[in-house]
């Protein structure tokens, strides 16, 4: 049994290194810098897969691609490419699909690549995956909110965000949204922004949505908060 087991282990130690130094394809060409072009801040549910591709340019001392360079993606927060490495194309970059590790949480994800020397170079981006009840609050405001607090329209939806009078936030505006206490953001959700002497175009969700509900959407905004919220009395611990 237990020499059974130990097989299986080293199958698997062996397969995890197979892919990196069999398949890894070898590099036709090398630059000096690493960049993120796109795929940054994006915000799934912990183990989905982000909706747009992560995106990594290998420069030369100029600032243009190189093609046939080498870029490997790895991530401390189990992150799972697809595909985990190649090279670059004639505009020197690379693309790769990501899903999201199982834990929630803020996400980092490394891309590497080689000098001529051999000298590593990278970029890392940063990405955040949502619990389950983060994720329900994602779902509820975009049901209810971002119509009129994000200002970017979708297919599926016309922004609102410049018809109003007072500009309301991105949720992910932590220097705003960071300093309104959890009991000041439930009020507002709740009550709307008429009971709290702001603005009356901000409507009172109570008829609508439940208690827990509007902690879901507490929790969203905390979570996707940039940069990151920081709960109050972690600070004071150490004075
Ligand atoms: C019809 C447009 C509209 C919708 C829909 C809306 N809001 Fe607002 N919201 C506003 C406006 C306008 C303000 C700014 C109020 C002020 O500062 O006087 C605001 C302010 C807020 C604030 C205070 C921080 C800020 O952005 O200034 C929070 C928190 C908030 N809304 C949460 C929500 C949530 C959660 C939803 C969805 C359940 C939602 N809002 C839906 C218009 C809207």
């Amino acid at each position: 049994m237990r020499a059974a087991a130990l097989l299986l282990l080293l199958a698997a130690a062996g397969c995890n290194r197979t892919p990196s130094s069999s398949s890894a394809p070898v590099a036709s060409g090398f630059g000096v810098a690493i960049v993120g072009i796109s795929g940054e801040k994006q915000t799934a549910g912990a183990g989905a897969t982000l909706d747009q591709p992560v995106v990594a340019q290998v420069n030369d001392a100029q600032g243009t691609g190189v093609a046939g360079a080498l870029v490997q993606f790895s991530s401390m927060d189990g992150a799972h490419f697809d595909p985990p490495s190649g090279l670059t194309g004639s505009d020197g970059q690379f693309s790769t699909t990501v899903r999201l590790g199982g834990a929630s949480g803020r996400t980092s994800l490394v891309a590497t690549t080689q000098d001529k020397s051999g000298k590593r170079v990278q970029v890392t981006f940063a990405e955040i995956a949502l619990d389950y009840q983060q994720t329900l609050g994602q779902v509820l405001n975009e049901k209810y909110c971002s119509r009129c607090h994000n200002s970017e329209s979708t297919a599926e939806r016309v922004s609102n965000h410049d018809n109003l009078s007072v500009a309301p936030h991105a949720f992910s505006d932590g220097a705003t949204l960071n300093q309104i206490s959890r009991a000041n953001l439930v009020a507002i959700i709740t009550h709307g922004g008429a009971a709290l002497s702001k603005s009356p175009e901000m409507p009172p969700y109570s008829p609508t949505l439940s208690a827990s509900d509007i902690e879901a959407l507490t929790a969203y905004i905390r979570a996707v908060a940039d940069p990151p919220y920081r709960p109050q009395g972690v600070f004071n611990a150490n004075p």
